[in-house]
């Protein structure tokens, strides 16, 4: 090697370890900085204490072996009720009916109260008025739907529509879907109202019987009742989120998520028509090929990660303090990390759902014979979309990703944007959901958060713009498939538990 390339090198030798220094350093400041961040991160989760346990209420939930039992066979009977929808045909209005005189006999306090009026909306859902004693107090809205998703009898334990009870868990269709919540609150007012408590506080419980075909008979019905009469709420309690336990990665604590917003769903239509023909003498793209090609597009070109950019980010802010290090570094420095925490979420469906506008093809239809090229073919894509998302960005991206002009797309259905919810410290909703949570579920750390499937809520946006989605359930990671799943099921204590959290939240209401 020549002398003067030799001092070249080190010369080169001397700049890069100069260099590498100066970046160390660099990276010794930024990570203290960080550090810093991640110790003195505060995103005010203590929140106003106005509406939480602060005052005793009149009536704690401590109800009597005698009563505990009553609960759990109303509830159990609620369960062996088949409210299916979208069976065929879509419902069972014999059902229907049988569960609103359920209702009537379990609850016999509320239906014969003369503080409560009740009355059946669009034949099979029901309206509660509760007239509080002061009228000054604006009231709210507890709702929750009565139908269950169908159930294939053979993938489960128990038979779906038994009720039956093993280890300490009640099995049953509805269980966490949505009959625990209709039953729940009746039950908590029902036992109020023995004790003698009159609320101060008016408000409504809005029971769907359609949620699960897309509430527009139920929900929507008991909306437009509620506009006609001028009523105007204060809030707004849906079903939606729970406190998980062990779903997010990195947390071993119970995270209540009080949803703040819903995703929204878009349904897209792909057709291809092309000429029809014996199968003898193909052409080389057939129709379903070529939608069968578009389809897959969809699939391995998943939309982009939006985390960060939705009420997720709150969530995950106020699970930081939560975490232990390096995560709670990670999480309070979202600005730099987000990109890694997307890839980390997305490993898992139930937390993919959080980041993205996610890309379901539903429905195929093609071809009526063996031996003829299928002159159409047509899938459905059902998107649910991330709050930052525009449906029309999404149909640009659609077609980006298709690329296929013999592919026509079309939208056969979107939801209308829905609101973000607030969950400052004097958002009255909010923080009194937040404080009952305190009160039943202690261990809890409590976050608001996004829901990431479609509930009844919608229905009631015209109503008030604070809407709030939260079941007092605690649901594991496996519990999340059991939900529209085999083997839905909810502990007793679970479920006494849904009552003690109606029962308070009436009470904290008022307080
Ligand atoms: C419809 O409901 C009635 C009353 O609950 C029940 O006896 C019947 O089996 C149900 N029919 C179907 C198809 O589930
Ligand atoms: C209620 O039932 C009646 C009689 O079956 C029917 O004509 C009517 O359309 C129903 N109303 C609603 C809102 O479904
Ligand atoms: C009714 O509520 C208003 C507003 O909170 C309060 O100022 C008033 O004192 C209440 N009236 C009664 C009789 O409790
Ligand atoms: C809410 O009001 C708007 C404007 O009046 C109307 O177009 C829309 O259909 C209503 N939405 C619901 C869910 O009632
Ligand atoms: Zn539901």
């Amino acid at each position: 090697m020549p002398g003067s390339e030799m001092k070249g090198a080190r010369t080169r030798v001397k700049t890069t370890a100069l260099v590498a220094l100066v970046v160390f350093s660099l990276l010794l400041i930024f990570l203290c900085a960080l550090l810093i961040r991640t110790y003195t991160f505060s995103p005010g989760v203590a929140g106003d204490q106005r509406w939480a346990s602060g005052h005793p209420p009149a009536h704690a939930g401590d109800f009597s072996p005698r009563e505990k039992q009553r609960m759990l066979a109303a509830f159990k009977a609620a369960l062996r009720i088949r409210t299916v929808s979208s069976g065929e045909p879509q419902h069972n209005n014999t059902a229907l009916e049988e569960f609103g005189l359920h209702l009537s006999k379990a609850f016999p306090a509320v239906f014969s109260s003369s503080v409560v009026q009740h009355e059946t909306v669009a034949n099979y859902s029901h309206l509660f008025t509760v007239r509080g004693s002061n009228s000054s107090l604006q009231p709210y809205l507890l709702t929750a739907h009565l139908d269950v998703v169908p159930a294939v009898a053979g993938e489960w334990e128990v038979p779906p529509f038994s009720a039956e009870e093993r280890g300490g868990f009640i099995y049953g269709r509805g269980t966490l879907d949505d009959k625990l919540s209709v039953m729940g609150i009746l039950q908590g007012l029902e036992l109020l109202l023995n004790r003698g408590y009159t609320p101060q506080r008016s408000f409504y419980i809005g029971i769907g019987h359609d949620e699960e075909v897309g509430g527009n008979s139920g929900a929507k019905n008991i909306a437009s009742v509620l506009l006609s009469r001028g009523v105007t709420i204060a809030f707004l309690l849906d079903e939606g989120s729970a406190i998980l336990e062990g779903v997010i990665p990195g947390l071993e604590k119970q995270v209540a998520v009080i949803a703040t917003s819903e995703k929204s769903s878009a349904t897209i239509g792909l057709t291809v028509t092309t000429a029809s023909g014996h199968s003898s003498m193909p052409p080389k793209e057939t129709s379903i090929g070529i939608l069968a090609a578009a389809v897959s597009k969809l699939e391995r070109n998943p939309m982009p990660r939006m985390f960060g950019q939705g009420p997720e980010r709150g969530l995950f802010e106020h699970l930081t303090p939560q975490l232990s290090f390096p995560l709670n570094m990670v999480m309070a420095n979202l600005w730099l990390f987000g990109p890694l925490i997307s890839r980390m979420l997305e490993k898992k469906p139930s937390t993919n759902s959080l980041v993205r506008t996610t890309t379901a093809v539903t429905e195929f239809h093609a071809g009526i014979k063996a031996n003829v090229i299928a002159s159409s073919a047509r899938a459905t894509v059902n998107f649910r979309l991330h709050p930052a998302h525009r449906l029309d960005e999404l149909l640009q991206q659609v077609q980006h990703i298709i690329s296929d002009e013999r592919v026509k797309i079309e939208v056969l259905q979107s939801d209308p944007p829905i609101p973000m919810s607030s969950y400052a410290d004097d958002a009255f909703g909010y923080q009194l959901i937040k404080g009952t949570i305190g009160n039943i579920f202690p261990e809890a750390v409590i976050t608001p958060g996004l829901c990431t499937a479609s509930t009844d809520t919608k229905h009631y946006r015209n109503i008030t713009t604070e809407l709030y989605r939260f079941t007092p359930m605690i649901l594991k990671e496996e519990d999340i498939s059991r939900v529209h799943g085999a083997n839905e099921r909810l502990s007793v204590r679970g479920y006494e538990e849904v009552v003690q959290f109606y029962f308070r939240f009436i009470q904290n209401s008022d307080s």
